[in-house]
């Protein structure tokens, strides 16, 4: 069952890496350390396509060749540039597949635009169907709008000159007009919008998101459900992330971060059930490159009231971290797609920050609903 993966920001650093590792995978020059779905509980899942029936496109907004992105990213240490000189032949082939953003006089034509360009993809080569994730740079959090409740009032506005909806939801309503279905690896908006979630609901499409779960927020998933089931009583919890690389520079912008931010605080609200002191700030250090520092420091009391504390510091290389979960989301994803689930997949909430759906917050539990979820779709 050939499957496409369509990558949004296909250019960008989570997205090179991801092509990147498949084809080195591939070829057999690497393992899938990083890859949930290679794990033995969920290897077996029959349902999943394999490596070898994976075939990638995407769109972004810059045109710097494949290769070249690889090997800046060798040279910041996130891929092995031995590894991205092998496979210099196999990049340039994908390069023709990574699509400019088409433009048009309405929203409405972009996103027919779009969803062409996919199906093109699809024809092309013979695929079953294709997942697409959405991998752009983080946007603004959006005001929401009377066109964004409903479907029918959504298409009139498309319709006409003014945009109604920020890309990441574009691109998700083009996903669906395309029949595939859409994975928000990002904090945007993406398909989180009523209207949306009714056409997707219409046309059968599951969906996931939203936001990477790689670094604090993945540490934080562990730990606040340990205090929380010890019955410790958390006074304050504050991070501050130190980013670089595109993903860094974009949220140095305030209101970028603060869509960022407040998905990483959620987590805790969520799983404690009370929101502690605390913020999360995070700041652009361009020196990082792609690697990551979070340092996090937690109050909290024990029996009698007892004040302790405790700290963490992560240092992460963002990219690599991110890009086996894409894969992983991909196959998952297209497997759910194929056994007939539409809507948003709540079992995937292992991956996100902030699940769509109804999905505990605790990373246990949700490791526990996707083996369900694995075995339910080999049976399917
Ligand atoms: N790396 C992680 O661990 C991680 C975790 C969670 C979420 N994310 C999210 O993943 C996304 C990608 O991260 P990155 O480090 O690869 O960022 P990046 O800046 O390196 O890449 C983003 C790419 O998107 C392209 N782009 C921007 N707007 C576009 C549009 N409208 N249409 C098509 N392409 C567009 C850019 O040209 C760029 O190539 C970010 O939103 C980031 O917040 C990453």
């Amino acid at each position: 069952m050939p499957t496409g993966v369509w990558l949004l920001g296909g250019r960008g650093s989570v997205a090179v890496t991801c092509l990147t590792g498949a084809a080195a995978i591939r070829a057999g020059l690497a393992g899938p350390t990083g890859c949930v779905t290679e794990l033995p509980e969920l290897r077996g899942g029959r349902a999943l396509p394999a490596w070898a029936e994976l075939v990638f496109g995407g769109h972004d907004l810059v045109t710097t060749p494949l290769p070249k992105r690889a090997e800046a990213l060798a040279a910041a240490g996130v891929v092995p540039a031995r590894l991205v000189a092998t496979l210099a032949g196999e990049l340039a082939a994908l390069d023709s597949e990574i699509r400019p953003v088409p433009e048009a006089a309405t929203q409405r034509e972009t996103a027919l635009r779009v969803a062409g360009d996919i199906a093109g993809f699809r024809r092309r080569h013979g695929l079953e169907r294709v997942v697409v994730v959405n991998l752009t740079a983080t946007e603004p959090e959006v005001p929401r709008q009377p066109a964004h409740e409903r479907l029918d009032a959504l298409e009139a506005a498309l319709a006409g000159t003014t945009p109604v909806l920020p890309a990441s939801s574009l691109y998700a309503y083009a996903s669906f007009l395309a029949g595939c279905s859409y994975v928000d690896f990002t904090p945007s908006a993406g398909a989180r919008l009523p209207a949306l979630a009714e056409l997707a609901r219409q046309r059968r499409l599951p969906y996931a998101g939203h936001d990477g779960k790689t670094g604090e927020t993945l540490v934080r998933s562990v730990l606040a459900p340990m205090f929380a089931s010890r019955h410790l009583r958390v006074r304050s919890w504050s991070g501050v992330n130190l980013l670089g690389g595109g993903d860094g520079a974009n949220l140095a912008d305030p209101a970028t971060n603060a869509a960022k931010a407040a998905s990483k605080q959620r987590v805790l609200a969520e799983t404690l059930g009370y929101r502690p002191e605390g913020a999360t700030r995070i700041e652009y250090v361009a020196d990082l490159g792609d690697h990551k520092t979070a340092w996090d420091l937690i109050t909290f009391h024990g029996f009698l009231d007892t004040p302790m504390r405790m700290e963490f510091t992560w240092h992460g290389c963002d990219s690599a971290l991110a890009a086996p979960l894409v894969i992983d989301l991909a196959r998952l994803t297209a497997a759910a797609h194929r056994a007939g689930r539409g809507g948003p997949l709540a079992e995937l909430a292992f991956f996100f920050k902030d699940p769509v759906g109804q999905a505990p917050h605790s990373l246990a539990e949700q490791w526990s609903a996707l083996v369900c979820f694995v075995r339910e779709l080999g049976d399917a």
